[in-house]
């Protein structure tokens, strides 16, 4: 047997697989699994009848280049349709300052390469979306987290990171956040704190890298677009890389996504991105851009609104009803995802084999901390299954929470004996 183990790079030897993507493959082989885990939009909410018409428009072969190479910084009258939706969240940028990737992941890729040697430091909120984390790691950055509270990133906390790493000698590169709704918290960082780590960002010369694929879904009983305002749209110094995606508002089998950076450093993206895929997938952007032109991207926000409201009530009310106080989490005002907070001294990687015994699974908290905490942490996403089925899901999630309880309580009263 060859052993392929000496023939891997650094990177390819520390390379692991994604808790989440773990997951889908416990739901791939399950029978009536209830998945809370990966962060998937709802089929039923897809525009399907208006994609199929724009596909056979598109498919109709009156236009041969919808089916060729297409320029690496992406389609031109998308990356015109999304000058025209940043005004809208009002960020200035232009077509030379976007970079359309193949979905946001891209663009943490794409960031990576541009911006990391092996040893920079990049700060990121503890906890943090793991693909950001795993693309940081694949060139050898290493990752300081920072303590967020239910307002987002702690800036004190935020300072003495930085200080340490500076005066040991290290070089922070950026600091990645995700203001809005963030996976796996669903926090959104208070305005006046975007401005602050913008403020405090130019006095220690760090950029800012800003994911931001959840902004347009908030829910409007708790937030309204106000409260998303992105740190880039105060952004005068050209400080912050902004990224965005229409995964979670069209669809992420598209995977069509844009960065906004400097025009020098978009510069950069396009030339890592020529190796990585030379373009975009063609007749995805122009779906895309279809769907922006014809309004239909602006019809759905409101309907998924309402849509992730009611199954962010459904998730809570089943919580409140079957834990009580025994379990927290903060209400989440946007988004896809709840994390909660099981009561000491449960933990959430012994949770998970009873939980997939009773039928529902969920992403384990330890997964999102750079640090090796997270393990009385676990991150529940209500966004793909049906309301009958979250309510079922929060039952299973409940009993097996129960079961964990007394096999603790057991294990106490041995000890104690
Ligand atoms: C914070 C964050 N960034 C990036 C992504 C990747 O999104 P995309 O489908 O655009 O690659 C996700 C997807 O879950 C995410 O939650």
């Amino acid at each position: 047997m060859t052993d392929y183990e000496k023939f891997l790079s650094r990177a390819g030897q520390s390379m692991r697989e994604s808790a989440i993507r773990k997951m889908g493959t416990v739901l791939a082989q399950a029978r009536d699994v209830i998945s809370f885990a990966p962060g998937y939009p709802a089929e039923d909410s897809f525009p399907w009848q208006a994609f199929s018409e724009i596909a056979r428009e598109l498919l109709s072969g009156t236009d041969g280049s919808v089916l060729q190479y297409g320029p690496t910084r992406g389609f031109r009258p998308l990356r015109e349709a999304i000058v025209a939706l940043m005004k809208e969240r009002d960020i200035q940028t232009s077509v030379d300052q976007l970079v359309v990737s193949t979905g946001s992941q891209q663009g943490l890729d794409l960031v990576a390469r541009v911006l990391l040697d092996p040893g920079d430091v990049v700060l990121l909120e503890l906890p943090s979306y793991t693909g950001a984390i795993t693309a940081f790691r694949n060139v050898g950055a290493s990752l300081v987290g920072v303590q967020q509270d239910d307002a987002g990133i702690d800036l004190e906390a935020l300072e003495r990171a930085w200080a340490a790493e500076h005066s040991a000698g290290r070089r922070v590169k950026f600091l990645y956040l995700v203001p809005n709704f963030q996976n796996p918290t669903g926090l959104l960082l208070g305005l006046d704190r975007r401005q602050a780590v913008l403020e405090w960002a130019a006095r220690r010369d760090v950029l800012i890298v800003e994911d931001d694929p959840y902004k347009d879904l908030f829910f409007p009983d708790v937030a309204s677009v106000a409260d998303t305002r992105p740190i880039a749209a105060d952004d005068r110094d050209g400080r912050v890389v902004y990224l965005s995606s229409f995964s979670k508002t069209l669809a992420p089998g598209f995977r069509v996504a844009w960065m906004h950076a400097p025009e020098a450093l978009a510069a950069k993206f396009e030339l890592a991105k020529q190796a990585e895929d030379l373009c975009s997938g063609g007749l995805d952007q122009r779906v895309v851009y279809e769907a922006c032109r014809r309004g239909l991207l602006a019809r759905q926000l409101p309907t998924l609104r309402a849509h992730y409201q009611h199954k962010r009530d459904v998730m809570v009310r089943g919580l409140r009803a079957k834990l009580g106080n025994t379990v927290y989490w903060p209400d989440p005002r946007g988004g896809f995802f709840l994390w909660l907070r099981l009561a000491e001294p449960l933990r959430s990687d012994e949770l998970l084999p009873l939980a997939q015994a009773r039928g529902v699974i969920f992403v384990t908290g330890s997964a999102f901390f750079v640090d090796g905490w997270g393990r009385q942490h676990l991150r529940l996403s209500f966004s793909a299954p049906s309301p009958d089925r979250i309510e079922e899901g929060v039952s299973r999630l409940a009993a097996a929470i129960g079961d964990l309880a007394d096999a603790s309580a057991n294990v106490g009263a041995r000890e104690a004996r």
